[in-house]
C-alpha cells in the first residue's frame, strides 16, 4: 500500500469512527424541581454557554421545547412515571401523548430522545415495572407511525438494577427483574438500535464505604491506582469505569453483548449537610472536569471492556435544585445557581484544559465532621407546613417535646420558629439511628451553631 492509500486508509477508519458512531459531546440534565430558577430561554442561553450538545428534561414541558426550537441543541424528554402503567396497555394513549408532547415541537426542535419514565426498576412500589417495555414498545410504536421514528426509546435505569457489580465480570442483573424486565427490554433495544440508559454515580459507592474506596480513584483522579479483575484480567483506573463494565457484564451474561450504554446522568454533589462527606466544590468539579475530558476524547477512549467506544452521556445537574427531596446532598448538583453563576468553571466540550481554570477552595468535608449538630428550622419555611411538622415530630414518641411543655425550660419564646426547631433536634437527635432525618420536607436544616439558650438545652447528633 502507497502512502496515499495509507492516508485514505486512516482517513476512513477516523471518518468512520466519528460519524457513523454517536457525537462524544456532553449533554447535561435540566431538572426544574426549584422556585428560584431561570426561565426556559435563559436556561437554553446557559446551555448553550456551557457548550453542552444535548440536554435532557424529566418530562415534556412545552415551554423548554419552544425554547429550544431552532437550537442545535438535541433533546431528550421524559413520559412521566404516573402514565406507564395506563400507556402500556393503550396504543391509542400511547399515540396521544406522542400527537400532544413530540409532534408539534418535532419539526423546529432537535428531539431526539424520549425516555419511558425515570429509574423506574428502582421504585419500592413494583406495580409500574411490568408495564415499562410493553409501554416502551407502544411509544415506539406511535413514533414510527406517526412520523418521528428516528426518536430512539429509552428508560433511564439506576445502577441498582445489578445485584452484583464486583469484581466487573461479576456484573448480574437483580433476580427479580432479569428475566421478566431486563431479557425483554434488551431485546426491545437491541431490535431499535437504541441506548442502554443509566445513572453512574462513583460518589455512592464512595460513599457508603469511603475506608475502602480510594476519593481519588471515586473523582477519576488517580495516577497510581489500579484494579485487575481476576476473571478477565482487565485493568481499571477508576471506578467509573468499573461500574460501566458490570453492566456490559451483565449485558453479555443475558444474551446482549453490543448495546451501547449512554449514561443518562452523572455528577458529584457541590455541598450538602455537616453529617454527608465528600460534597464539595473541589470534588464536584475535579469528577466533573475529569469525566467530561474522558468523556470527549478523541479518538474516545471507552472502558476496559469496551475500549475505543463512545459513551454518550449527561452530567446532572444544569442547576442547584432547592426543592429536591433527601440529603442536602440532592440539592447541590448543579453546574449553576439558580442565580446563573458558575458554582465553578466548566466546559462541556472539553476543550478547556483544566489548568486554564482559576484555583478551586480547598475541599473542606472530606473527613467526616467531627462534633455537634443541630437541626433547626431552614430559611423561608411556610407557617402552615411548619406547624404540622411540628406536630409531626413531636408526635414520635419518647417525649419529644416535652421541654416545649408551659413552664418547661425550653417553652419561651413561644414562637413557632423557636418550638419547631427544638422539636427538629429533638426528634433527629432521638431517631437519627433509626434512618430519622433533618429534612422535614425542606422546612429543616442542619447548623453546627448551638441554638440552646439559657437552661433549655437542645439535643444534637454526635457522628
Ligand atoms: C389510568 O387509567 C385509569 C382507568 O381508566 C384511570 O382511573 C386513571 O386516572 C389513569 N391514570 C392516569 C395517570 O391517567
Ligand atoms: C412485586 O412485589 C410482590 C411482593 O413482594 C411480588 O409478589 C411480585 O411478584 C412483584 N412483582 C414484580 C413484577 O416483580
Ligand atoms: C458475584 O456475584 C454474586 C451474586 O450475584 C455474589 O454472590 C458473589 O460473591 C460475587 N463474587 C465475587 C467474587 O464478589
Ligand atoms: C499515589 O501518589 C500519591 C501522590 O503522588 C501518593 O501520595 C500516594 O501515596 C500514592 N498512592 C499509592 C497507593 O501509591
Ligand atoms: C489472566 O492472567 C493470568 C496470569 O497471567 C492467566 O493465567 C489467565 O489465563 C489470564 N486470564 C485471562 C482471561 O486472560
Ligand atoms: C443485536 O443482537 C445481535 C445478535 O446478538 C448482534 O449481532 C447485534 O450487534 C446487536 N445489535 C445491537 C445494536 O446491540
Ligand atoms: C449567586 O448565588 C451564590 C450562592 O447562593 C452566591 O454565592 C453568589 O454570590 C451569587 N452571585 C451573584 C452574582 O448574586
Ligand atoms: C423509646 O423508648 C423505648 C423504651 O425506653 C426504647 O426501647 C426505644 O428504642 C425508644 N425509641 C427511640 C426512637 O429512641
Amino acid at each position: 500500500m502507497g502512502l496515499a492509500h495509507l492516508f485514505l486508509f486512516a482517513f476512513i477508519l477516523l471518518f468512520s469512527v466519528s460519524s457513523a458512531k454517536i457525537s462524544s459531546k456532553v449533554g447535561i440534565c435540566y431538572g426544574q424541581l426549584g422556585d428560584n430558577l431561570p426561565s426556559p430561554s435563559d436556561s437554553v442561553k446557559l446551555i448553550q454557554s456551557l457548550k453542552a450538545i444535548r440536554v435532557k428534561i424529566y418530562d415534556a414541558n412545552p415551554k423548554i421545547l419552544k425554547a429550544l426550537k431552532n437550537t442545535d441543541i438535541q433533546a431528550s424528554i421524559m413520559l412521566p412515571n404516573n402514565l406507564i402503567v395506563n400507556i402500556s396497555s393503550s396504543q391509542t394513549l400511547a399515540d396521544k401523548w406522542v400527537q400532544k408532547y413530540v409532534l408539534p415541537y418535532y419539526s423546529d426542535t432537535k428531539i431526539r430522545y424520549l425516555l419511558i419514565g425515570n429509574e423506574i426498576l428502582s421504585a419500592p412500589d413494583n406495580l409500574t415495572w411490568s408495564s415499562l417495555v410493553p409501554a416502551m414498545r407502544k411509544i415506539r410504536h406511535s413514533l414510527k407511525t406517526l412520523g418521528a421514528p428516528k426518536i430512539k426509546v429509552g428508560t433511564p435505569l439506576a445502577m441498582d438494577v445489578l445485584q452484583s457489580s464486583f469484581p466487573p465480570s461479576n456484573g448480574t442483573f437483580r433476580s427479580d427483574v432479569s428475566d421478566s424486565i431486563m431479557k425483554p427490554m434488551l431485546q426491545f433495544l437491541n431490535r431499535t438500535k437504541s441506548f442502554f440508559f443509566v445513572d453512574v454515580y462513583t460518589y455512592f459507592p464512595w460513599i457508603s464505604d469511603p475506608k475502602n474506596i480510594n476519593l481519588d480513584y471515586a473523582l477519576l483522579q488517580a495516577s497510581n491506582i489500579t484494579y485487575t479483575d481476576p476473571v478477565t484480567n482487565l485493568t481499571y483506573t477508576n471506578l467509573f469505569d468499573q461500574m460501566v463494565d458490570a453492566l456490559v457484564f451483565a449485558m453479555r451474561r443475558l444474551g446482549y453483548p453490543d448495546i451501547r450504554i449512554w449514561i443518562a446522568e452523572t455528577g458529584w454533589p457541590n455541598g450538602g449537610d455537616y453529617d454527608q462527606i465528600g460534597a464539595n466544590i473541589y470534588n464536584a468539579a475535579t469528577y466533573n472536569r475529569n469525566i467530561v475530558k474522558k468523556l470527549t476524547a478523541r479518538p474516545p477512549i471507552g472502558t476496559p471492556a469496551r475500549p475505543g467506544w463512545v459513551i454518550p452521556s449527561f452530567i446532572f445537574s444544569l442547576y442547584n435544585e432547592n426543592q429536591k427531596p433527601g440529603p442536602g446532598t440532592e440539592r447541590h448538583f448543579g453546574l449553576l445557581y439558580p442565580n446563573k453563576t458558575n458554582v465553578y468553571e466548566i466546559d462541556l466540550s472539553g476543550e478547556t484544559p483544566t489548568k486554564v481554570y482559576k484555583p478551586l477552595p480547598k475541599p473542606t468535608n472530606n473527613e467526616p465532621y467531627k462534633g455537634k449538630i443541630w437541626c433547626v428550622v431552614a430559611e423561608r419555611a411556610n407557617t402552615k407546613e411548619l406547624e404540622s411538622a411540628l406536630s409531626y415530630a413531636c408526635s414520635q414518641g419518647n417525649k419529644t417535646c416535652d421541654p416545649l411543655q408551659p413552664g418547661k425550660a425550653c417553652s419561651k419564646p413561644d414562637s413557632l420558629e423557636w418550638h419547631a426547631s427544638y422539636a427538629f433536634s429533638s426528634y433527629w437527635a432521638q431517631f437519627k439511628r433509626l434512618g430519622g432525618s433533618c429534612y422535614f420536607n425542606g422546612l429543616a436544616t442542619q447548623t453546627i451553631k448551638d441554638p440552646s439558650h439559657g437552661s433549655c438545652k437542645f439535643p444534637s447528633v454526635t457522628l
